[in-house]
């Protein structure tokens, strides 16, 4: 039995799980998932030419819970202390591996991973040495190109424990171009809050590289809803936006100090710009979901902005179905209401909690 393995926030598995038993089933798979609650990952398992399928065609961008998944080509369960390289490139021989995946060989580079847990902590040493070997094993077993490639899959070491790894592929196509999917942000000394790395991650999850420069810009006009004490308004500053920052609470001197941020005393349910001229609304306002994606719906109906990023705060118990009724509200709205198309994205990002980012925007 082979299947993927999709990455998570530890606590969220049953989240995940939902997610992609529902996706997965749309794409005409009828698998099931195994998980155990705080292990940081859930295995989805089905046939080997399900996964592959699997691998291209369930889209990483689509999945709320998921930070990255990898097709299994083999797992091994007891890996011996010495000698881990040849017990790999044995695993990798089996004939179901050679039949099923001859496509994905050589693929064009390697990952050695741990869940996102305390356990995987205590491996991600091990994780970094032993990246080497097992790639020169890996290139000597024909499984990877002598030149890392970014056009060929690569190659995942999911390490479990230090006896349990899954060994599996995700397309250069659709993965997180990130170790673990997690992105590594240098938290800025001077920013207000840590929530600042929120910000910073969605702009880098939800606005592709090569669109950033064009899309996320110098002399923009931003709203931050909720901006207190400021960490949000510190990513858009930083971006050289000229900020509106909406809240009851005080905004950090160092903020003020920079002439680009407006602070404005007022409810961020009622404010609204004078000018039709605001590209990025950002909102993290501590309120219901459903009143926060009502607010941001009308705001991008009436075009008083371009594109907006959001947090879903999700005290709640069944979350994805929860996030999956609030998502189709607000594509239903925008569809019925709108003039034109949208792109909605939305992430359980590392650096969210008890919540999800999203990102909405009229193409
Ligand atoms: C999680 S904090 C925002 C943190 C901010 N994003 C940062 O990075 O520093 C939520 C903020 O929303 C503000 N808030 C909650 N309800 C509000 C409302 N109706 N109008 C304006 N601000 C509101 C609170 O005062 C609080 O400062």
């Amino acid at each position: 039995m082979s299947g993927i393995i999709a990455y998570c926030r530890p606590g969220f598995e049953s989240d995940c799980a939902a997610e992609l038993q529902e996706k997965t089933g749309l794409l005409g798979s009828y698998g099931y998932c195994q998980t155990q609650a705080q292990q940081g990952y859930v295995i989805y398992r089905c046939a080997a030419e399900e996964a592959e399928h699997l691998a291209k065609k369930l889209v990483l961008n689509e999945l709320i819970f998921t930070r990255q998944f990898i097709a299994i080509l083999a797992e091994v369960k007891d890996l011996p202390s010495q000698d881990r390289v040849s017990a790999l490139q044995l695993a990798l021989l089996d004939d179901t591996v050679q039949e099923n995946f001859a496509g994905v060989k050589p693929a064009g580079s390697l990952r050695v991973e741990t869940p996102d847990t305390n356990v995987g902590k205590e491996l991600s040493k091990f994780c970094r040495k032993f990246t080497v070997p097992l790639r020169q094993g890996l290139r000597q077993a024909g499984w990877m190109t002598a030149k890392e490639s970014d056009r060929r899959p690569t190659l995942h070491a999911f390490f479990i424990s230090n006896s349990e790894v899954v060994l599996g592929f995700s397309y250069s196509f659709n993965q997180s171009p990130w170790l673990m999917g997690i992105p590594r942000l240098r938290m800025p000394g001077d920013a207000p809050s840590r929530s600042t790395l929120k910000l910073d991650e969605a702009f880098q999850v939800f606005v592709p590289a090569h669109e950033r420069e064009e899309r996320v810009s110098s002399g923009m006009n931003a709203v931050d809803l909720g901006a207190a004490p400021g960490g949000w308004t510190y990513q858009l500053v930083r971006r050289g936006m000229m900020v509106q920052a909406v809240d009851n609470g005080p905004m950090a001197e160092t903020l003020m100090d920079t002439g680009q941020v407006k602070h404005i005393q007022e409810d961020g349910f009622k404010f609204r710009p004078k000018k039709k001229n605001v590209t990025w609304l950002v909102c993290d306002m501590v309120e219901k979901p459903a009143r926060v994606g009502e607010l941001m719906t009308d705001w991008l109906l009436e075009g008083d902005c371009k594109e907006a990023i959001f947090n879903l705060k999700l005290p709640m118990k069944r979350r994805y179905a929860a996030v999956a009724e609030y998502l189709q509200h607000i594509k239903d709205t925008l569809q019925e209401h709108g003039r034109g198309k949208f792109e909605l994205q939305a992430k359980q990002l590392y650096h969210d909690r008890e919540e999800i980012t999203v990102h909405i925007r009229w193409l």
